[in-house]
């Protein structure tokens, strides 16, 4: 039995709750910024407001303090959004927490200052001093990981011995895992994933969709390899695995598919999906002014029609 720390208690940080606790360990969930999520996590029936279930009665929920994080646990899991990350990378440089850290969050970010695209590993090691820092990705529906389908992940840290010892604390029947030593390219792959699923949701047919898939597993190959990522790495989970769901289902295909339709970014949001985050939207401006600048347009021109489409709040022409 182990003790693990889930950070974010949103859909995916409490779904991953569900495998640790049927593997036996000992889970603490706390949630530094949503209230609604801390009143879901507190109440006495832990209904979760977003997965639509009750979590386990076994899981314990704590107020979010940096002393929390300077506990003993043998696993600190960060499950925020990607605006979640400043922010915790703060907390974790002033306690220099030795806790191995496995990360579930998909993105990117642009730093201004070196000019250069950092992944969220990268970030957390070279801008906040952590320290084991392991990430999980692949192709995982927050809502189906609740109602325990069957799932496969990968773990990627440059030790492998360090992923799969954390496999083993983690997987179940229902929730399996896989290991890379590629770092760099499950990262880049499982963020720009986001993106390209929106490209493909604005196919209008199942032939237009599967030919904008096509060719976004070759722009996802280039980047994959621009930023020191390893080819095999797109035909694994990280890669098709989580392209596949994404582009299948979920909010980046549904905006893609408004975009596909003729709306602007911005009409399509306020009209169709006020509320809901979209993640390929707040990644693209967020990686835009690298990719515009630096990578040769020619190799991803789905990509720079896309980015453009949303800077410009214009319609989307790729077909
Ligand atoms: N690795 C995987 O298998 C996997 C699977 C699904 C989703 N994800 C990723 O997990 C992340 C969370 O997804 P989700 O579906 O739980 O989203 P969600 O919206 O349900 O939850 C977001 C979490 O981030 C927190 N948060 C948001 N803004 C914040 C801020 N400014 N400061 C601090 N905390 C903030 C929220 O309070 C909440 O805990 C995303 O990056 C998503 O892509 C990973």
């Amino acid at each position: 039995m182990k003790n693990i720390l889930i950070i974010g208690g949103g859909a995916m940080g409490s779904a991953f709750t569900i495998p640790c606790i049927d593997n036996k360990n000992r889970v603490t969930i706390t949630e530094p910024y949503s209230k609604i999520f801390i009143k879901n996590l507190s109440s006495k029936n832990k209904f979760h407001s977003a997965l639509k279930i009750n979590l386990s009665k076994k899981l314990k929920f704590r107020k979010f303090s940096s002393d929390l994080l300077n506990e003993k646990f043998d696993l600190i899991v960060i499950a925020l959004s990607l605006s979640g990350i400043d922010f915790i990378g703060k907390q974790l440089k002033n306690l220099r927490v030795k806790s191995p850290i496995l990360v579930l969050t998909k993105g990117l970010k642009y730093e201004k200052k070196n000019k250069r695209i950092w992944t969220i590993s990268e970030q957390l090691i070279k801008n906040y001093n952590a320290s084991n820092v392991s990430v999980l990705k692949g192709p995982c529906l927050a809502k189906e990981l609740a109602r325990k389908n069957q799932t496969s992940v990968v773990i990627a840290n440059k030790n492998i011995k360090i992923a799969k010892s954390i496999g083993k604390i983690i997987s179940t029947k229902y929730y399996l895992t896989e290991y890379s030593k590629d770092v760099a390219g499950i990262e880049v792959s499982s963020a720009i994933k986001n993106i390209y699923s929106m490209i493909i949701g604005a196919g209008q047919s199942l032939n237009s969709s599967s030919n904008l898939f096509q060719k976004s597993i070759l722009e996802m190959k280039y980047l994959i390899k621009y930023f020191k990522g390893k080819d095999e790495t797109i035909s694994g989970l990280a890669g098709v695995g989580d392209l596949y769901v994404s582009a299948a289902g979920g909010r980046n295909s549904k905006m893609g598919s408004y975009l596909g339709k003729g709306f602007t970014f911005k009409s399509a949001k306020r009209r169709f999906m006020p509320k809901d985050t979209i993640e390929g939207e707040q990644l693209a401006r967020e990686i835009a002014p690298f990719i515009l600048k630096k990578i040769n347009k020619k190799k991803i021109p789905l990509m720079v029609y896309f980015l453009k489409a949303i800077l410009n709040n214009k319609k989307l022409k790729i077909i």
